[in-house]
């Protein structure tokens, strides 16, 4: 499973590329408008340019003809650029378009196993489920991203399940293990990743124990 971070922060990705398992990233309209960027298609561009693999760009027009030209000039700011089109029948209608120009597509606000049926039949490169967002409204959002790789695996599609909304550590594991092909968290989920007590804890003993042999190597005890 590739690990994806959900985020528009230019300072997120490069701590997170830091740590060797930036697998890609994923934006969405209301992540680029909380960094305030002064020129978008510019912003968009140092975003690509940041991360060694996909990165997922949001159409924001409404109608098919308007979501496949804006797809279009999505698609044209870097070669790892993939276009999200949202899981409605325009953007089900602009995004076959696009995967018929060759033009990867990632259909995103995905919170059904019949939804990611749709995805895998025009076509896209990725799907993505929205976990998060169907615990939030008391329903299960493990259980449907299972469902989805289950039908997926059954059929033998191949667009690749990213599991999104992630909101912990759990909601990452449980995803690896459901069979998703690509998770995104936000930076803070990354974080959550790499903590545990008992890390920190045996570090402290390790670099204390470190320090005490080298005072008594250096005092010739
Ligand atoms: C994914 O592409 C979305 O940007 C993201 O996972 C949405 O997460 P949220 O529900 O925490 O906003």
């Amino acid at each position: 499973m590739k690990l994806f971070l959900d985020t528009a922060n230019l300072d997120e990705i490069r701590e997170i590329r830091r740590w060797g398992v930036l697998g890609g990233l994923t934006s969405n309209p209301t992540l680029i408008a909380k960094e305030k960027p002064s020129d978008i298609e510019t912003y968009m561009k140092e975003l690509c340019a940041e991360v060694d693999g996909p990165v997922s760009l949001e159409t924001t027009a409404e109608r098919a003809d308007e979501i496949f030209e804006q797809g279009l000039k999505l698609a044209q700011v870097a070669p790892n650029a993939v276009v999200k089109v949202a899981m409605t029948p325009d953007g089900l209608d602009a995004g076959k378009r696009l995967v018929e120009q060759g033009i990867p597509v990632n259909v995103t606000l995905t919170f059904s196993p019949a939804q990611a049926i749709l995805a895998a039949e025009i076509g896209a490169t990725y799907v993505s489920p929205f976990l998060g967002r169907l615990d939030d409204v008391g329903a299960d959002g493990m259980f449907v991203l299972r469902e989805i790789c289950q039908i997926y695996e059954a059929q033998g599609y191949e667009t690749l399940v990213l599991a999104a909304s992630l909101r912990n550590p759990m909601h990452v594991v449980e995803a690896a293990k459901a069979g998703a092909d690509v998770a995104t968290m936000p930076f803070e989920v990354f974080t959550k990743l790499v903590k545990h007590p008992l890390t920190d804890a045996g570090l402290e003993k390790f670099l204390a124990d470190w320090k005490k042999l080298e005072a008594q190597v250096k005092e010739g005890v």
